[in-house]
């Protein structure tokens, strides 16, 4: 791999790092700043050989197209990455950490000139340009302008093949000069290698989620590596529904039906046999547990109610497939786990995964990783990914993704 241990003589350069600091935020406050905690490896050992870093990110979505410049100023004014410059500053404490509100053009680059050796200058939202998620070659080529060499840490990111993430490493490696992956990538790519690769057995993998269709290409996958994949969220109607038992209520994609039974044919799919169900999820007044075991013929999710949460049968099922396994690959809460009333499936794989210490563990990043770490579990996994999508099109594409390869 190529990786910043390999880059020399950085005293006085200006590198330019690809960071994810795409953090929740409720309001201007960081909820969750573990992306910026794991960039910090990185940071430090760049500041300590003397370079000057300029780091760039985007934060949310900026919908660019058919809306007028007051409704940007709205996504704008949501999505501002000044709100991460004081939680920076104090992990970065006696470091000069400055503030770039210009994203492109002269004034980013008076910016870039005038910072010294070991000091930080963040950069706005690489968002806030149109260009950034067009990989406009012209806004790569006035980033990359300003600096010696490029660092890729973004690993939550690298599917992109932004202007960020692929264009100015694209520009400066033209030019002859320095590109390389952080710790934080180094540490994604290996630990995910080994969910990519699939080389210990039983593989288990735990996918849950809204829908089928998002998870097709993974599925796919994962069914040519696995020995056993464990299906959970709303997902798991799909299936049912495929399968023949009521969904009642519940979510179910009916164009992926087709799909979910060539799937289910492999024999390595693991269906929920009970499930937890309510009238409604905002405020329930009904919450039963109803059997959904396709083995026995249940009838299933009955009408007026519709399905939140794995019931204990399928905790204790999936308990006994995860408990064996030698390698654990999760994405996705198995129920509604912010509601304490569905939250209990999701705990339960939580147990189970980390009372498995023979195993290899990995959470593939979002939401799973949030609820792992209200759980109090997500230390004793053997890693967290820092990134959801880049996780499982890391999976999907056999280890490939545009901001690794661009890196080479
Ligand atoms: C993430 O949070 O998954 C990454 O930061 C990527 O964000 P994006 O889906 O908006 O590109």
């Amino acid at each position: 791999m190529n990786t910043i241990d390999k880059l020399t003589d950085l005293k006085g350069k200006k590198v330019l790092v690809r960071v994810d600091f795409n953090v929740p935020l409720k309001g201007s406050e960081v909820r969750d700043d573990n992306r910026i905690v794991q960039a910090l490896p990185t940071l430090r050992k760049l500041l300590k050989e003397g370079a000057s870093l300029v780091l760039m990110s985007h934060l949310g979505k900026i919908k660019w197209g058919k809306v007028d410049d007051v409704e940007i100023e709205k996504q704008k004014a949501k999505n501002n990455l000044e709100y991460v410059l004081p939680v920076l500053k104090k992990h970065l404490e006696g470091v000069n950490v400055y503030f770039s509100p210009e994203t492109s053009g002269e004034k980013l680059a008076e910016h870039i000139k005038a910072l010294k050796e070991g000091e930080v200058l963040l950069v706005q939202n690489t968002r806030y340009e149109k260009g950034e998620s067009k990989n406009n070659r012209e806004l790569a080529e006035d980033w990359a302008k300003n600096v010696d060499c490029f660092v890729m840490d973004a690993f939550g990111s690298a599917h992109r093949a932004h202007a960020s993430t692929y264009g100015v490493p694209e520009v400066l490696k033209e030019e002859g000069k320095p590109v390389a992956l952080g710790y934080l990538m180094e540490k994604e790519v290996e630990n995910l290698g080994a969910c990519v690769k699939g080389s210990d057995h039983p593989y288990v993998a735990i996918l849950a989620g809204l829908k089928v269709s998002d998870k097709i290409k993974v599925i796919d996958s994962l069914l040519n590596k696995c020995d056993k994949i464990l299906i959970g969220g709303a997902m798991a109607f799909t299936f049912y529904k495929a399968m023949g038992i009521q969904t009642g209520n519940s979510i179910v994609e009916d164009d992926q039906l087709d799909y979910a039974r060539k799937c289910y044919a492999s024999g390595k799919i693991v269906l929920p046999i009970d499930t937890v169900c309510a009238d409604n999820l905002e405020n329930p007044t009904k919450i039963e547990t109803v059997e959904t075991n396709l083995d026995k013929h249940s009838e299933g999710i009955p009408a007026g109610l519709l399905g939140l949460d794995i019931g204990p049968k399928s905790c204790a099922l999936f308990d006994d497939i995860i408990r064996s396994a030698k390698l654990i690959f999760w994405n996705g809460p198995v129920g509604v786990f912010e509601n304490e009333a569905f939250s209990n499936g999701t705990k339960s794989v939580c147990k189970s995964i980390v009372a498995n210490t023979n195993a290899f563990s990995v959470i593939g990043g979002g939401d799973s990783a949030a609820a792992a770490k209200e759980f109090g579990y997500a230390k004793e996994f053997s890693h967290v990914s820092t990134g959801g999508g880049a996780s499982l099109e890391m999976i999907e594409n056999d280890g490939h993704l545009p901001g690794i390869d661009i890196i080479g």
